[in-house]
């Protein structure tokens, strides 16, 4: 039975794939903001009220605190999936810095103090695998959505290097890069054939966390666009509308 930890318990994705740890009967701690549905989701699986935790992860200096209860209730940890993240118009964090800061915090601050926590957890413990979803946005800035975009590129370079630092350890450090999932979080979005169900993308994540890939494009389509998008001469790429 894997001790696993989820931040951002109520994100759709994340709970497909503690759906799937749960029919496995693995033992899941789960951290989200919203208590309301956190209750539900550990009503759902089964889960008793000391396997979760109600939390806003933007109150960095609460992190520590949130590991360790996470470790007591578990009585250990194998692995963490960080699943958090918020996605504000990118036209809004144009003008209005503290929104802009806000989703920073939120994205990239706030990801690397939980890393940094764990990353020396899992050292001590000489095993354990960290996951994060980024996304494909990181791969390149671009007008439509560079704020978020840079929120996540921040995690992905960071994951780089906690995976060297870490490798000697045969801790895993595992960088998901989704494209477009049809979640909460893009509710207002229409909708076209690039898009995924967070069902199929959880099921995948859980596949990936079993093999230890350290990072993956979701669908896997989207490593082939990312690669034509990052190819573009910058002469053209800023004249391109997207
Ligand atoms: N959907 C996509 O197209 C897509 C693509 C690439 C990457 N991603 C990434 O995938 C991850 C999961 O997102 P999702 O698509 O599943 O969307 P989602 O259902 O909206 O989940 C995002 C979760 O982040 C949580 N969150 C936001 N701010 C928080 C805070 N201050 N403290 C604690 N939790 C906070 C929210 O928790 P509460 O519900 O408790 O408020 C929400 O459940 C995110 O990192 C997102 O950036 C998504």
């Amino acid at each position: 039975m894997k001790k696993i930890l989820i931040l951002g318990a109520n994100s759709d994705i994340a709970k497909e794939c503690a759906n799937i740890w749960k029919l496995r009967n693995e033992q899941l701690f789960l951290v989200g903001r919203n208590e309301d549905n956190l209750k539900k989701i550990a009503i759902d699986l089964k889960i008793e009220n000391k396997f979760i935790l109600q939390a806003d992860l933007s109150e960095i200096t609460n992190h520590e605190e949130i590991f360790n209860k996470a470790i007591s209730a578990m009585n250990g940890l194998d692995f963490v999936l960080i699943s958090y993240g918020v996605l504000s118009e990118q036209k809004k964090c144009e003008t209005d810095v503290q929104l802009a800061l806000k989703d920073i915090n939120i994205n990239s601050l706030s990801v690397i103090s939980f890393l940094t926590i764990m990353a020396n957890f899992f050292e001590k413990q000489r095993s354990g695998k960290i996951a994060v979803i980024t996304s494909v946005a990181g791969d390149r800035g671009r007008s439509s959505n560079y704020l978020y975009g840079c929120s996540k590129a921040m995690i992905s370079t960071f994951l780089s290097g906690l995976r060297q630092r870490l490798f000697k350890y045969n801790i895993k450090v595992i960088d998901i890069k989704p494209g477009l999932v049809s979640t909460k979080m893009t509710k207002n979005f229409k909708k076209n054939i690039l898009w995924s169900d967070p069902k199929i993308i959880g099921k995948k994540i859980v596949k990936i966390i079993d093999q230890g890939k350290e990072v993956t494009y979701l669908p896997s389509f989207w490593f082939y666009l990312m690669f034509l998008i990052k190819i573009i001469p910058l002469k053209i790429f800023k004249r391109l509308k997207f």
